[in-house]
């Protein structure tokens, strides 16, 4: 069987990390898709910085050129932001690949034009990554769940204030100081404004509440407050009353079903609730579905390897779908619901 080709754009903390595992657990994947996996090119900004296990002659700073070439199956797009993301998607649809993707910012910014641009050229456009790190919640909402009824969804979707909450509560690290090891461990966006202003929570509460409600919600459409409105009076009077603080995601359908919210912000959580106990970089998330009733899902929320997982898992799904010469679930049928930020459920 020939080799599935993969291109890969960007190789920072998740990008090299899906290189070694492509790498290092080559003949694994090959048995589970049924044919090996070929990194056919890696695109980056600088292409003189050393990056282990990547022969030099597959790195470009040509990323169009990568994707035009015609040959490529499957294209990793982990740059993240809106362009030249965007555009290099989209090509890469043209050109005859499928993409899995970890770019949360451009899906909630612009998810209609991506899937649009999938549909008409018949590929795959996978993003299990762009929520939630390692955990599968992606999928879940599309393929598991997709004969329930989801009414709520709510939870930790952001790995870097997670951690800046915990390391504050539990160590006394200052806020500067948590953040920058958020940083180091490969957990902040490029710019940490995003994580710690709660865009980064609002672009998944956003990519979440459409694939749950089967609408479409958008960035602008998500009610934001990020950590940056707590102080350390807040968390000092909620640990008086037995709470934390988290940043929370909250999706709702509201009660007859006519319209959707979605909102982020700092939450207290009583101690004895589960939220409460989630640590460092970690995310949890509760689905209530109306047959399935209370779901939860944890675990790794950011991070090279964790994330790293999840867009091999889709990487998997995409190749075995590209040899049997079909698609995965595109975006489902959705009525386009009024999305209220704060709502009245
Ligand atoms: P990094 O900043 O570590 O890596 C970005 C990579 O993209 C770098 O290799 C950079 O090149 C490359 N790059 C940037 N601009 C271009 C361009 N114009 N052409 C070619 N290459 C380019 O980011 P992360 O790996 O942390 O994040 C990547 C994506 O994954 C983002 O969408 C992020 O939101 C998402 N994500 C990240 C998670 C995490 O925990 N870090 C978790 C879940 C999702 P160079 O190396 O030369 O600078
Ligand atoms: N910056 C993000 C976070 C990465 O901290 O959750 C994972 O999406």
């Amino acid at each position: 069987t020939r080799p599935l080709k993969v291109a890969l754009l960007g190789c920072g903390v998740v990008g090299s990390e899906v290189a070694r595992i492509m790498t290092t657990h080559a003949d694994d994947l090959a048995a589970r898709i049924g044919a090996p996996v070929e990194l056919a090119g890696v695109a980056v900004r600088r292409p003189q910085k050393v990056r282990e296990g990547i022969p030099a002659e597959l790195v470009t700073t040509d990323a169009t050129a990568l994707v035009k070439r015609g040959d490529i199956d499957v294209v990793v797009e982990v740059i993240g932001g809106i362009e030249p993301a965007r555009t290099l998607i989209t090509t890469a649809f043209e050109h005859g690949a499928s993409v899995v993707s970890a770019n949360k910012a451009l899906l909630a910014e612009d998810g209609a034009t991506l899937y649009a641009a999938a549909e008409r050229h018949g590929r795959d456009l996978y993003f299990e990554a762009a929520v939630a790190g390692a955990i599968p919640l992606i999928r879940p909402l599309r393929e598991s769940l997709a004969g329930d009824k989801v009414n709520r969804v709510l939870g930790i979707v952001n790995g870097t204030t997670n951690f800046i909450l915990d390391k504050m509560e539990r160590t006394g690290a200052g806020y500067t100081e948590a953040l920058d090891e958020a940083t180091a461990l490969g957990y902040a966006e490029a710019d940490p404004t995003a994580d710690v202003e709660g865009f980064d929570a609002a672009a998944k509460a956003a990519i979440l509440a459409g694939i749950a409600f089967h609408t479409r919600v958008r960035l602008d459409d998500v009610h934001r407050e990020g950590l940056t409105e707590v102080t350390s009076a807040d968390m000092a009077s909620a640990q008086r009353m037995g709470c934390t603080v988290k940043l929370l995601a909250i999706c709702e359908r509201a009660a007859d079903g006519r319209s959707v919210t979605a909102r982020v912000h700092p939450a207290m959580i009583p101690l004895s609730h589960p939220l409460a106990s989630v640590r460092e970089a970690y995310n949890a998330v509760f689905v209530e579905a109306e047959a399935a009733g209370r779901l939860m899902f944890y675990g790794p929320g950011a991070g090279g390897a964790p994330t790293a997982s999840a867009v091999l898992g889709d990487l998997v799904a995409v190749c075995r779908n590209k040899l049997a010469e079909a698609t995965g679930p595109g975006e489902s049928a959705y009525t386009q619901l009024p999305v209220s930020p704060m709502g009245e459920v």
